[in-house]
């Protein structure tokens, strides 16, 4: 007879499992953490498929399937898609396959339209956030009487992945692209890619003190207790939650910088071998 099986934990002992493209969602994790703090939290960063931004987003959504069912199979009791590219792509099917809360993220149009005195609003995301349906569902809804200027920004993720935060290259690729939202007259700014928080000290650099800057995280954390709230799935006690940490990429490399991000110490665990890198999650820019 197999031995039974560990009676497993009531719902709202369960961690909340969070995922991001990489080490960007760490931004909101931060938030989640401070939001929640007796929350047990699991993090996944799939660097080794960074960026999401310009791969097709049936690879996106094959990813977010794999890391999902990884977080389920860990019994988080709700999962957080810290990636805006991600949601864009993946965040309907995720929804429709895994019967748990599914919070997902998207660019600060609605608050930033609110904010905005200039009427100029700039959003900065990946192509792929920029092109997906979700987003024009949401410049649609909130987009109309204000301008939004739109500018990919490729290659910012690739620099926060590199842990190059300050440095000439990624100085230079703010400066590019953040300039003509400036030129335009743009008063709000709308961070729409979790690894842009990062490296809002180079934003306000240029952009001075009077742009607004929205970063989305204490939104998306808040967002993460209601949901809770509602299910009744809200951790009980008041003892300080756990954090575990889970890399697609070299562990060594991903512990340096995400201790650094996290502004902590941090052990990265790696990703079973089928989870980081599983046939129809490969990518192969030159194949069908
Ligand atoms: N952090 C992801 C986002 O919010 C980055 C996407 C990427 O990997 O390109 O969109």
């Amino acid at each position: 007879m197999p031995p039974p099986s560990p009676p497993r934990l009531p719902a709202p002992d369960r961690p909340i499992g969070v995922f991001d493209s990489g080490v960007g969602g760490l931004s909101v994790l931060r938030e989640i953490r401070r939001e929640l703090p007796g929350e047990d939290l699991l993090y996944v960063a799939d660097s080794a498929h960074a960026p999401y931004g310009d791969k097709p987003s049936g690879f996106i959504e094959a990813r977010c399937m794999a890391i999902t069912a990884f977080l389920v199979a860990r019994d988080a009791k709700a999962v957080v898609v810290a990636c805006n590219t991600a949601t864009g792509a993946a965040i309907g099917a995720l929804r429709r396959e895994f019967a748990l809360p599914v919070v997902g993220m998207e660019p600060a149009v609605k608050p930033a339209a609110g904010n905005t005195a200039s009427g100029v609003v700039g959003v900065l995301a990946t192509r792929g956030t920029l092109e997906s349906a979700r987003f024009a569902g949401l410049l649609a809804r909130f987009g109309s009487g204000i301008e939004v200027v739109v500018q990919p920004a490729h290659g910012l993720v690739e620099r926060v992945e590199a842990g190059d935060l300050e440095g000439a290259d990624t100085r230079g690729l703010v400066e590019r692209y953040v300039t003509p939202l400036l030129r335009r007259g743009a008063d709000t700014l709308v961070l729409g890619c979790t690894h842009y928080p990062f490296i809002v000290p180079l934003i306000r650099d240029l952009a001075g003190p009077e742009v607004t800057i929205m970063d989305p995280g204490p939104a998306v954390a808040r967002e993460v207790r209601r949901r809770l709230a509602d299910e009744n799935l809200l951790a009980p006690g008041s003892q300080a939650g756990s954090t575990r940490f889970w890399t697609s990429h070299d562990t060594a490399a991903a512990a340096r910088l995400m201790s650094r991000l996290w502004g902590a110490e941090v052990e990265v665990e790696r990703l079973p071998a089928p989870v980081a890198a599983a046939p129809w999650g490969r990518f192969d820019p030159d194949g069908a």
